[in-house]
C-alpha cells in the first residue's frame, strides 16, 4: 500500500511562543529564510508524498496562503525581472497539493487526526508535527516509509531522551527486532519520570494504517483531558501491532524557544549562501566568550 497523503496538524495556539505568535501562526515563524512549516512540507515532498492535509483553526490562513499561487506577487516579480525570487516563490506554490480540514475545537492531537478521516479514506498515511524539525541526509519520513514497506504495520519515529524528560513525550517500550526497529509492547503519553522502563520518546513523525480511525473513535480523553494519538496507537498496537523506528538525523523542537534557536543555528550553518560567513561570525563570538 502506497502512502500518498500526509496530515500536518497546525491548529495549535502556539502559547509556548507568545507574544511572537499572538497574530502570526507559530508554523510561520522563520528559520533562516523560510517558515518552519515549509521544512515539514519539503520533507514529505522529498519522501514522495503527493498531498498534504492541513488540520487548521481560525487565524491560520497565512499557512494556506503560503503554499498557494500568488498571481500578484508572481506577475510583479516577472515584470521586474527578479527571476531568482520568482523561482523561489513558484517552487513553494508548486510543491504539493494542499487540502485543509478544520478542527473546530482544541480537543488534542488524536482529535486533530480524527477529523481527517473523510479526506484520508482507507489508505495508510503519514502524520508530521510542525514543532519537530528533522535535519537528515535521508528525509525522516522516507526512512519510515522503508520500515512501513517491510512490516506493513504502523510506524512511529523515536529517539532516546534524557530519563528525566520522559514526561514531556509519548514513550514506547518494546523489543529491538532489527537495528533501530522496535516491536512496540506499550506506548504511554507523558508518563511520570521513573514509571517506564524506556526513554525512547515519540518524535512527531508517524506512518499510520487507516485502522487508527476506529481506534480513535474508542479513545477516551487522556493526559490534559485531550484525545491523545498515543492512546489510540496503543489500542492499535494491541489489536494489530506497531513498530517504532529510531531515525537517523538531528531533531529540533522548534516549538520551544531554545530549540528554535538551535534549529536556526543548525540550518544557518548548512545554508549554501550564508553557512560560511555565519560560521565565521559564530567563531568570533565564541572566542570573545572565552
Ligand atoms: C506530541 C505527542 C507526543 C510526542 C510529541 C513529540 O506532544 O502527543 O506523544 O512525543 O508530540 O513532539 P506535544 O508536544 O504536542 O505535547
Amino acid at each position: 500500500m502506497q502512502v500518498k497523503k500526509a496530515v500536518v496538524p497546525v491548529a495549535g495556539l502556539g502559547t509556548r511562543f507568545l507574544p511572537a505568535t499572538k497574530v502570526i501562526p507559530k508554523e510561520m515563524l522563520t528559520v533562516v529564510d523560510r517558515p518552519t512549516i515549509q521544512y515539514i512540507v519539503e520533507e514529505v515532498v522529498a519522501s514522495g508524498i503527493k498531498e498534504v492535509v492541513l488540520v487548521t483553526a481560525s487565524g491560520k490562513n497565512a499557512i494556506e496562503d503560503h503554499f498557494d499561487y500568488s498571481f500578484e506577487l508572481e506577475s510583479f516579480l516577472a515584470q521586474k525581472g527578479k527571476l531568482d525570487l520568482l523561482k523561489e516563490v513558484r517552487h513553494i506554490s508548486r510543491l504539493i497539493d494542499v487540502v485543509s480540514v478544520r478542527q473546530k475545537e482544541p480537543l488534542g492531537l488524536g482529535h486533530a487526526v480524527k477529523v481527517t478521516r473523510e479526506v484520508i479514506g482507507n489508505q495508510p498515511f503519514a502524520v508530521s508535527l510542525g514543532d519537530d524539525l528533522v535535519d537528515a541526509a535521508t528525509p525522516c519520513v522516507y526512512q519510515m516509509l522503508q520500515v512501513f514497506d517491510r512490516y506493513q504495520e504502523s510506524v512511529v519515529a523515536v529517539q532516546e531522551v534524557p530519563p528525566d524528560q520522559v514526561d514531556r513525550y509519548g514513550i514506547i517500550e518494546g523489543e529491538e527486532v532489527e537495528d533501530g526497529v522496535f516491536r512496540v509492547h506499550r506506548m504511554v503519553e507523558k508518563p511520570a519520570v521513573g514509571t517506564t522502563r524506556s526513554n525512547l520518546a515519540v518524535i512527531g513523525r508517524y506512518i499510520l494504517r487507516p485502522e487508527i480511525f476506529d481506534c480513535l473513535d474508542r479513545t477516551l480523553p487522556g493526559v490534559g483531558g485531550e484525545i491523545q494519538l498515543t492512546d489510540a496507537m496503543d489500542i492499535l498496537r494491541n489489536e494489530r501491532g506497531l513498530y517504532a523506528y529510531r531515525f537517523k538525523g538531528k531533531r529540533f523542537d522548534a516549538g520551544d524557544k531554545l530549540g528554535y534557536l538551535k534549529a536556526t543555528v543548525n540550518y544557518a550553518l548548512s545554508h549554501s549562501e550564508l553557512g560560511g560567513s555565519f560560521a565565521e561570525y559564530l567563531r568570533k563570538i565564541v572566542s570573545s566568550l572565552d
